[in-house]
């Protein structure tokens, strides 16, 4: 995903600017100090000793052993049609018409503009949306990025924890006190990374009716919508259900997890409703001052998209067999329990808070060399939560979770 957890995390912000930065004269929207933290000191510790480690924190789908139709997407990516340059700030219409169909809920090709990727959407919808110093509100634990994301756009992503209680709840009360005269957007991910947390219909319904009194867009991320694995029955399996919602909403999804595809790098923001059309010739503005979509990527998309149902098959068994597998091994350690996973690829570990979850992390590098990450770098609240991969390749999941359970 990114590199901010296991390689460069940024001090806090009031610490001082070192003199390099200083003396290069970047801007001060940029991490203060670039230092490895503590858990990817330990990882580059063994790598440098040549020690092998399990790694449970996989998230580059094209690194889990999944069977790729490589002539399909081969062929798709090396159409004749991709020697003429046609530039289009919404990108090619059919792969709009494609991922519009692929959709359904009535969408068509219009509500959709094609971006390099999710977090290329959200930059220019924080463009789109903000002036420097607004502020988005997101519900945490959540994607890391967000912050920096917002952080390079000049404006401050202010965190609003929900809470877990039998399954995770959003805080609209916290998040409508929160609103202030620069909120500009609310940013939910649905389902929710690392949470898995669908949103329920009555959130869904609250949450517009909030931006709609607010005067707020809401952008939802659903790159993981495909992917529910224990879901309520009340979730929300998508935004777009809603053909006219009272307030613009902005949906954002991509080939990165749709065809578990990320280096196609090819996103796409969908405008629905009548308040999010008007939208759109703005953000269109700001596509064509980058036309950034590659044409391989565009032409490829519709004949990609053939591929999700299979691809997705496959991942799915994979992040069924991993949940069993930890459910197995997990019920002889009463100690430790693994909260619900409504839909995405993580699942969370939960454990007595005895050390931090990084100090864990580290310990449990050291002493069975398998890599998980610690909660709070998603933000998760206290010290009692462990990141795990469920896209793993089934054997090295199983062999780390026999590995670290009694070392927990
Ligand atoms: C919630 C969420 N949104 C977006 C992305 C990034 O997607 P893309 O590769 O399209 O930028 C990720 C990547 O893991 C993610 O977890």
């Amino acid at each position: 995903m990114t590199n901010l957890r296991f390689g460069l995390v940024p001090k806090k912000a009031d610490e001082p600017r070192s003199g390099i930065l200083d003396a290069m004269r970047v801007s001060s929207r940029l991490p203060q100090h670039f230092q490895p933290n503590a858990l990817a000191a330990e990882l580059e510790a063994l790598r440098e000793a040549g020690t092998p480690w399990l790694d449970l924190t996989v998230s580059n789908p094209t690194r889990c052993g999944f069977d790729y139709p490589a002539e399909a997407i081969l062929g798709a990516l090396g159409k004749a049609d991709i020697l003429h340059y046609a530039p289009d700030a919404r990108g090619n219409v059919a792969a709009r018409q494609a991922i519009a169909a692929w959709h359904g809920h009535g969408l068509k090709a219009q509500d959709v503009v094609l971006t390099a990727s999710t977090s290329e959407a959200y930059s220019w919808l924080f463009k789109l949306l903000c002036d420097p110093g607004d502020e988005l509100l997101v519900p945490s634990p959540s994607y890391p990025l967000f912050e920096w994301l917002a952080k390079l756009e000049g404006l401050t992503a202010i965190t609003i924890p929900a809470y877990f209680a039998d399954r995770w709840h959003l805080d609209l009360e916290a998040l409508e006190a929160a609103c202030g005269p620069r909120t500009r957007a609310i940013v939910v991910v649905n389902p929710n990374n690392p949470t898995g947390h669908f949103l329920s219909r009555g959130e869904w319904a609250g949450l517009m009716a909030l931006c709609a009194r607010q005067g707020l867009t809401l952008i939802v991320d659903e790159v993981f919508a495909d992917y529910a694995l224990e879901p309520a029955p009340d979730r929300l399996p998508t935004a777009l259900e809603d053909t006219d919602p009272p307030c613009p909403v902005l949906v954002l999804s991509g080939l990165s997890k749709v065809v578990a595809l990320p280096q196609i790098k090819l996103g796409w923001i969908i405008a629905r409703g009548s308040m999010a059309e008007d939208l759109l010739e703005p953000l269109l503005f700001i596509a064509d001052q980058f036309l950034s979509v590659s044409a391989s990527a565009q032409a490829a998309a519709p004949e990609i998209l053939h591929q999700a149902p299979e691809l997705q098959g496959a991942i799915g068994a994979r992040l069924k067999a991993n949940l069993q597998t930890l459910d197995r091994h997990v019920k002889d350690y009463p100690h430790l329990s693994r909260l619900p996973v409504e839909g995405g690829w993580s699942v969370l570990l939960r454990r007595p808070a005895l050390d931090g979850d990084e100090a864990c992390a580290v310990r449990l590098l050291r002493q069975t060399n398998v890599l998980v990450q610690p909660g709070h770098y998603f933000d998760l609240p206290s010290d009692a939560y462990l990141v795990l991969s469920l896209l793993t390749p089934e054997a090295t999941f199983r062999e780390g979770i026999i590995r670290i359970l009694p070392a927990i």
